[in-house]
């Protein structure tokens, strides 16, 4: 593929294609120096629309120990602050060659957009409700390596489920990949075509956590929420916040995912997030080896060789 818009693109041994090189791209983290010449002399562009730490940090950590050259452009400092258009800027920085473009939007379908018009690839780094590819690839790989294999394992997915393009690009590729997907949430965060999703749907967090292997909390999306179904946020922490006494009732062994950045004490405990089970800094450092991979095997086309 020329782009990666969403991981309903990727075949099952298309996504282990990806995990053996960022598993290969793992060993490099252990040594001194990181940086291997791989992406000598190609550019990428980090275009974000929206504000990121993690996935905008590590597009650029992963770029640079490939030794290609990473631009940043963000929305405050660009000329979409003066009111050119998403086309424009797609053209414009077409014109100055890159060799691919990441790219971070509120609008879903702005990854799609740019890919119909730019001849490098184009990596959707999360567009508005719609997909986050990559966090569901590195979300997929921190199970991996704990696991060996996610097939036939249970996921709760727990939170704002309808804000979230992560829960959306998660279902996607953990289903594939061949684990049982639960949804919890209040049904106001949702998302209304739920009925055509290959999950389990939970109202009642204590039903929905039993025997589970693994629970990735979401944070609730507050910018997302301008249509007056945000709720009370002690409500909501007493009804959805993950805490202790929760995993009392899920396999011994489970493990806390979060895709970030967390609301303590709303949607997870402190307790939770720094607990032994806890895998949230482990998914950061997936991050960078699995967008390593994505960077070299997009940008060198290796899989179509
Ligand atoms: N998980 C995630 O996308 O985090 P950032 O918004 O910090 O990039």
């Amino acid at each position: 593929h020329k782009d990666l818009l969403d991981v309903s693109q990727l075949s099952k041994p298309e996504v282990m294609a990806i995990f053996e090189t960022a598993g290969r791209f793992q060993e490099l983290q252990e040594r001194p120096v990181k940086k291997v010449p791989t992406l000598k002399g190609r550019s990428v562009v980090l275009f974000f629309a929206e504000p990121s730490t993690r996935t905008k940090t590590s597009f650029d950590v992963a770029g640079k120990r490939l030794s290609a050259d990473t631009f940043s452009l963000a929305k405050s400092s660009s000329s979409l602050t003066k009111g050119e258009s998403l086309k424009d800027t797609a053209l414009t920085l077409q014109a100055m060659a890159p060799d691919a473009i990441v790219i971070r939007h509120w609008c879903s379908g702005a990854a799609r957009f740019m890919a119909d018009r730019l001849d490098c690839s184009v990596i959707n780094a999360g567009d508005g409700r719609h997909a986050h590819p990559t966090q569901a690839l590195l979300d997929s790989f921190t199970l991996h390596q704990e696991w060996g294999d996610v097939a036939g394992k249970t996921i709760l997915i727990l939170g704002d489920i309808a804000h979230s393009r992560v829960a959306r690009s998660n279902v996607i590729l953990l289903t594939r990949l061949g684990a049982k997907v639960r949804l919890c949430g209040p049904r106001t965060l949702l998302p209304p075509a739920l009925k055509t999703w290959p999950v389990k749907v939970y109202s009642d967090l204590n039903e929905a956590v039993k025997g589970v292997d693994a629970v990735m909390c979401l944070r609730l999306q507050l910018e997302r929420q301008k249509d007056g179904l945000l709720p009370d946020l002690r409500e909501y922490s007493r009804t959805f916040g993950l805490g202790a006494r929760h995993l009392e009732l899920a396999n011994p062994d489970v493990r806390i995912m979060h895709p970030g950045p967390m609301n303590r004490g709303v949607e997870i405990s402190s307790e939770l997030a720094d607990s032994a089970g806890s895998l949230v800094l482990d998914q950061v450092a997936s991050g960078v080896v699995v967008r390593m991979a994505l960077l070299f095997l997009y940008m060198t086309r290796k899989g179509e060789e």
